[in-house]
């Protein structure tokens, strides 16, 4: 475990001695955010100023329970307050270290029956704060609301997907006023959402806005343990409130010990491009509990996955058409080992593909150490080891918790013993409340994806896995809670539409060119994202069917060989897939970027962007002194004026620009991919010309 960096630490703390007031400021250490929070018969409230500009009008506050109800009528007995000024490494990550400086304010209200604790922190970056009620004032109950209100003072165009939805968190976003949520308004802006319509209109986090005067917002939760998921409600105003994902049972959550909630935040920021910057979520997080992370290695892997749900040429369960024969995953291994890869992934490998796996949680049960027999696990092992690279594990689930659970521990020791650091976890299921949970009395009942059962089943995998040395990519996973701080196994994972949709979906349903410049702004504020990217075959990829190998024109992915390339410095992930056949990608030019483009950083910095438009972002690697960087844009043609004032100052540097062509776009001339060197330091200043749907990717290496 890496030493915790302190680069300064000042800590005040006064209690019980200060004069008891109706209302508490809290500043920001550059004090651009102040938080005030009153206290009055009506209950417990907050606000929010961003350069004293009112950002948050007075919200509420609170809990209710089956034992009790922090509601109104609170007494303040107690506050404190600390400063923070400290820094600390990560494992891996975006940054190599990671400054956490915040004041904080701790307030305890004593009440009829118990005392009720929320502890407020103000980050330059934004806000958060949670509630606190430890054992012993109440144990064993049941929470029946949360009341936290976001009372935003503008009604401001937000950006988001709709919770209680059928698919998870796999769709587009659509952007609209905040007044205007509801999944009848989804249905007409982006897709129809059908029925069945249960569950109130809310819309899932990270949440974001952008005012009038360009400050952005985005609200989220973080350190998600034991808890179930906010969603936020709307009600055709500017309000949203807290809306925690019931049980089925329609209870919120079921605590039986010390309760902190998770962090409710608010991320906030002068411009759109400054949020990505934002550290609030992580420094939210507990510290690494893991004592050795040696074996946590980031990376990039290939994988027998394209060829299934891309170009439709194989299949995951049994047949003529079955990808994972020992043979064919051999060709796997040749193909990364002689570039380098991490990792292999081999999905189809295991049994329980052959019934009805997708997507109803109904079909056969997968076993999670037992191959088919087309695949000789023994041999494939052995020969990954003797080509020195590893393969990454699979483990559909198809959302069959108890089979899966009750494998877990065989399902990672197989893992151990086969030299598998990385497992792809699955949980599809395509219905809304439909993941099956057998209860006490044997019953089955049915939950939500992102309630408490869920959140804690996801912990379950997280801790076992790291027992075994694995690391996780999770795909229908809950939301990213800044976890990996506290488990640095739990290196990333899907939880937005990915690659896959362009995959599957026909040109006229699957991602737009604009979802990747939304990404950044929503889903990737919470980090890792396992997109998939690198797919040079962008038209004429998809057969018709395995046995039918036809093309379908009607597929077409939206984008450039140049964004794609792009998109490996964009979308942050500590193992990136090279996601196309090796054989589009043996011989071209364009897969040096792939091969050079580092997983690990010591520093990022976002240049440009404005949400669901461009974005620039540069990142420089952790083990040398070259920086990497990708501009991606929507449908429209941009420049962009680039200083390179980020390059360290003490190299000159060899730009490896890989561009879309003068006439190309994602419409016009998608694969063919420009690559020209020049020679710059950091006194330039580039322009970029990104063409329609397209993107540009720039190694900079340092001469020595
Ligand atoms: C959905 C995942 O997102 C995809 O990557 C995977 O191939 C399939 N499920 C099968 O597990
Ligand atoms: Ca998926």
């Amino acid at each position: 475990m890496k030493k915790i960096l302190l680069i300064a630490l000042l800590l005040t703390q006064y209690a019980c001695n200060v004069k008891l007031a109706d209302h508490y400021y809290l500043s920001s250490p550059d004090d651009s955010i102040n938080l005030k929070i009153e206290i009055n018969d009506g209950g417990l409230f907050y606000s929010v100023k961003k350069n004293n500009v009112q950002i948050l009008e007075p919200s509420k506050l609170g809990i209710i329970s089956d034992v009790f109800s922090f509601d109104s009528g609170f007494v303040l007995k107690k506050v404190e307050r600390n400063q923070i000024r400290t820094a600390w490494n990560q494992v891996w990550g975006e940054e190599a270290v990671v400054k956490d400086h915040h004041n904080e304010l701790f307030l305890q209200f004593a009440q009829e029956n118990g005392d009720f604790r929320v502890r407020f922190r103000a980050f330059d970056d934004g806000i958060g704060f949670r509630y606190e009620i430890p054992k012993g004032d109440f144990s064993d109950y049941k929470i029946i609301d949360e009341l936290t209100q976001f009372n935003l003072s503008e009604d401001s165009p937000s950006w988001w997907i709709p919770a209680y939805a059928y698919r998870r968190y796999e769709f587009l976003y659509a952007n609209t006023l905040v007044s205007r949520i509801s999944r009848d308004t989804y249905s007409q802006v982006v897709e129809n959402l059908g029925g069945p319509r249960i569950g109130p209109e809310a819309v899932q986090t990270p949440f974001t806005i952008q005012r009038k005067d360009g400050i952005t917002l985005s609200i989220h939760e973080a350190n998600l343990t034991n808890y179930s998921s906010m969603t936020l409600k709307t009600n055709g105003t500017k309000n949203l409130e807290c809306d925690l994902v019931p049980w089925s049972t329609g209870v919120k959550v079921y605590v039986d010990s010390d309760l902190n909630t998770p962090w409710r935040t608010i991320m906030i920021a002068d411009k759109a491009s400054d949020l990505p910057m934002s550290s609030l979520t992580l420094n939210l997080n507990e510290p690494n509990k893991l004592k050795n992370t040696d074996w946590i290695k980031p990376g990039k892997y290939i994988g027998l996955w394209w060829e299934m749900i891309g170009t439709n040429q194989s299949t995951w369960g049994s047949g003529p058409n079955h990808g994972a024969k020992t043979g064919r995953v051999k060709e796997y291994i040749d193909f990364g080992s002689k570039y380098g890869f991490d990792g292999v992934l081999v999905e189809g490998w295991n049994l329980g593909w052959d019934e009805n796996w997708c997507c109803t949680g109904d079909g056969e049960k997968f076993s999670f150490y037992e191959s088919h027999p087309d695949f000789d696990s023994d041999e494939v092992n052995a020969y990954a080891k003797k080509k020195n690279i590893r393969l990454v594990g699979h483990h559909e689930t198809g959302t069959q918790i108890s089979n899966y659970e009750s494998q877990l521990e065989r399902a990672f020791q197989y893992c151990q013993s086969n030299g598998i650091r990385v497992v792809k976890t699955g949980y599809v299921n395509d219905g809304s409340q439909n993941i099956k949970r057998i209860g006490n009395d044997g019953k089955i009942y049915r939950e939500w994806h992102h309630g408490q059962f869920m959140v804690e089943h996801f912990r379950k995998v997280l801790e076992t896995a790291a027992k075994y040395q694995v690391g996780l990519v999770v795909h229908e996973p809950i939301k990213d809670t800044g976890l990996r701080r506290t488990f640095p196994n739990m290196l990333s994972r899907e939880g937005a539409k990915g690659q896959e949709f362009n995959g599957f979906m026909s040109s006229k349903d699957n991602n737009k060119p604009n979802h990747t410049t939304i990404l950044p702004y929503t889903r990737l504020l919470s980090s890792p994202m396992d997109y998939t990217p690198g797919i040079f075959k962008l038209t004429n990829y998809r057969y018709f069917a395995p046995d039918n190998r036809t093309i379908n024109p009607n597929h077409r992915i939206p984008s450039t060989i140049a964004k794609e390339l792009a998109l490996y410095v964009v979308i942050y992930a500590p193992v990136q897939m090279a996601a196309d056949l090796p054989s589009h990608y043996e011989d071209h030019p364009g897969f040096q970027f792939i091969l050079d483009v580092p997983t690990d950083w010591s520093t990022t910095k976002v240049l440009n962007g404005e949400i669901g438009e461009f974005i620039t972002t540069a990142r420089k690697d952790r083990f040398s002194s070259d920086w990497f960087l990708g501009s991606i844009t929507n449908e429209h043609r941009r420049k962009v004026n680039i200083s390179l004032s980020f390059l360290d100052k003490e190299f000159d540097y060899k730009a490896i620009v890989y561009k879309d062509p003068d006439d190309g776009g994602w419409l016009e001339n998608p694969e063919e991919v420009v690559i020209v060197e020049k020679y710059v330091t950091y006194k330039d200043e580039i322009e970029i010309d990104l063409l329609p749907g397209g993107g540009q990717a720039i190694h900079f290496k340092a001469l020595k």
